[in-house]
C-alpha cells in the first residue's frame, strides 16, 4: 500500500482525497493548510492527521507520494520539497509560473530518483481519446486548421475572496495559465510542438479588481497548421469548450462529451462520449471528470516503474506555449517556441 499526503486543504484537494478514498492500493494518511480548520475539516472527513504546514507534515508523516494543491506560485517550491525528501510528486496545474521556476524544478527532478507528474485530467476524458485515437490513425486525413474556445463566467468575488487569484505574483495570470491551460494542453496533445506563437491578452470585465487577464486570444503555428485560440472569464455562464479540428476528411468538433463529425460528403455524425459511471462523478462537469483517470494512471505507472503519464517534460511544453502567448502580448510581436525553455 502506497501511503499519500495532500497540500493544500481547498476545493481541488477534495477531489484528490475521494479518488484516493476509492483506490484499494493508496492510504491517504494526512493533508496540511496554513488554514488550521480547512485541513481538520478534510482530515476529519478522512480519518487522517491534520498539519499547519507543509514542513511539519513531511516531517511526522513517512508518506510516498506527495499531492499539490495550493496555489499556484506554491507548486514548485512545494514539489522541491517533495523530491528533496524522495517522495513522488503528483501537482495539481499549471507546472510553473514562470521559466525560472520550471528550470528550478527540472534540475531537482535530475537529481531525483522519485517520479513527478501534472494533473492535466482534460486529456483523459473519453471524447478526446476517441478523437486522438481517430485523427492520430490517419482516419480522418491531415489535420488543416484546429480552433479552440474558452468561454467561462469568473466575477469578482472568485478573486477577491481565494487570498490568491487575480495576482501576478501568486497566480501568475489569469484565464490563460488558470481556466484555458488544459485546453493548451489539448491542442498540443492532438498536434505535437508549435513552432510559433503571437497573442494578447487583456483584462475586460474586472478593471481595477484584478492584475491579470481575464481574456487571452492567440495564433500558433504547428508546422502548416494554423491554430486558433481564444479564452475568457467575461462571459454569462461556464459554456463546454469547442475544441475543432478540420481535417481532409471531416471537420471534427468536441464539446465536452459530445463528438460532431461534418464529413466532406455532407454527412453529420454525433457521438457521446462518457466516462463509465464507475469512473464519474468525482469532479464538476466542467473541469472534466478525469482526475480519477488521471490519478489512477499516475499511480499505476509508480508501481510498475513506468515514466509518468503526464511528466514534467511533456507538461513543460504545454507551459511554453502559454509563456508564449504572455510574452507575445508584451512584446506586440510573433514568439518562436522551439527550444524556448530547453
Ligand atoms: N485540474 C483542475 O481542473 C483544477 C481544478 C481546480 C483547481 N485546480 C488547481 O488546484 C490548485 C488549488 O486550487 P483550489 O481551487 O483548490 O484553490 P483553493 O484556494 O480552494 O485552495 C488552496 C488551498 O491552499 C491553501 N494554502 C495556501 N498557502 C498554503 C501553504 N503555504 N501551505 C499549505 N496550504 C496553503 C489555502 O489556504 C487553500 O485552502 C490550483 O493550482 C488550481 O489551479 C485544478
Amino acid at each position: 500500500v502506497m501511503k499519500a499526503i495532500i497540500v493544500g486543504c481547498g476545493g481541488i484537494a477534495q477531489v484528490h482525497a475521494k479518488v484516493l478514498s476509492f483506490m484499494p492500493s493508496v492510504q491517504l494518511v494526512g493533508c496540511a493548510d496554513i488554514r488550521m480548520e480547512r485541513a481538520q475539516a478534510l482530515a476529519g472527513q478522512y480519518g487522517i492527521n491534520a498539519y499547519t504546514s507543509l514542513e511539519e507534515m513531511l516531517a511526522r508523516e513517512s508518506a510516498d507520494v506527495l499531492h499539490i494543491c495550493t496555489p499556484h506560485y506554491l507548486h514548485v517550491p512545494m514539489a522541491v520539497q517533495g523530491l528533496q525528501n524522495h517522495l513522488h510528486v503528483f501537482m495539481e496545474k499549471p507546472p510553473a509560473i514562470s521559466a525560472e521556476q520550471i528550470k528550478q524544478l527540472k534540475e531537482q527532478l535530475k537529481l531525483s530518483c522519485t517520479q513527478l507528474g501534472v494533473c492535466f485530467q482534460n486529456r483523459y476524458n473519453p471524447s478526446v481519446q476517441q478523437v486522438r485515437h481517430e485523427i492520430a490513425s490517419g482516419a480522418m486525413g491531415k489535420v488543416l486548421g484546429a480552433r479552440a474556445f474558452v468561454t467561462w463566467k469568473r466575477e469578482e468575488p472568485y478573486y477577491t475572496e481565494s487570498g490568491w487569484r487575480g495576482t501576478w505574483e501568486t497566480e501568475g495570470g489569469g484565464v490563460l495559465i488558470n481556466q484555458s491551460i488544459h485546453t493548451l494542453d489539448l491542442l498540443r496533445y492532438f498536434l505535437g510542438e508549435p513552432d510559433l506563437v503571437e497573442g494578447t491578452v487583456k483584462n475586460h470585465h474586472l478593471k481595477g479588481i484584478i492584475q491579470v487577464e481575464d481574456t487571452a486570444e492567440a495564433y500558433f503555428r504547428f508546422g502548416d497548421i494554423p491554430v486558433l485560440f481564444y479564452a475568457t472569464t467575461a462571459y454569462c455562464t461556464d459554456a463546454p469548450v469547442l475544441l475543432e479540428f478540420a481535417c481532409e476528411k471531416a471537420v471534427i468538433r468536441i464539446e465536452n462529451e459530445r463528438v460532431q463529425y461534418c464529413y466532406s460528403d455532407g454527412r453529420m455524425e454525433e457521438k457521446n462520449l462518457h466516462f463509465s459511471s464507475v469512473s464519474s462523478g468525482y469532479g464538476k462537469d466542467y473541469w472534466g471528470n478525469g482526475h480519477q483517470a488521471c490519478i489512477s494512471d499516475f499511480y499505476r505507472c509508480i508501481e510498475s516503474g513506468e515514466k509518468a503519464p503526464i511528466s514534467l517534460e511533456d507538461a513543460s511544453c504545454t507551459l511554453k506555449m502559454m509563456l508564449g502567448i504572455y510574452e507575445s502580448s508584451k512584446q506586440g510581436k510573433t514568439v518562436p517556441l522551439v527550444d524556448s525553455l530547453a
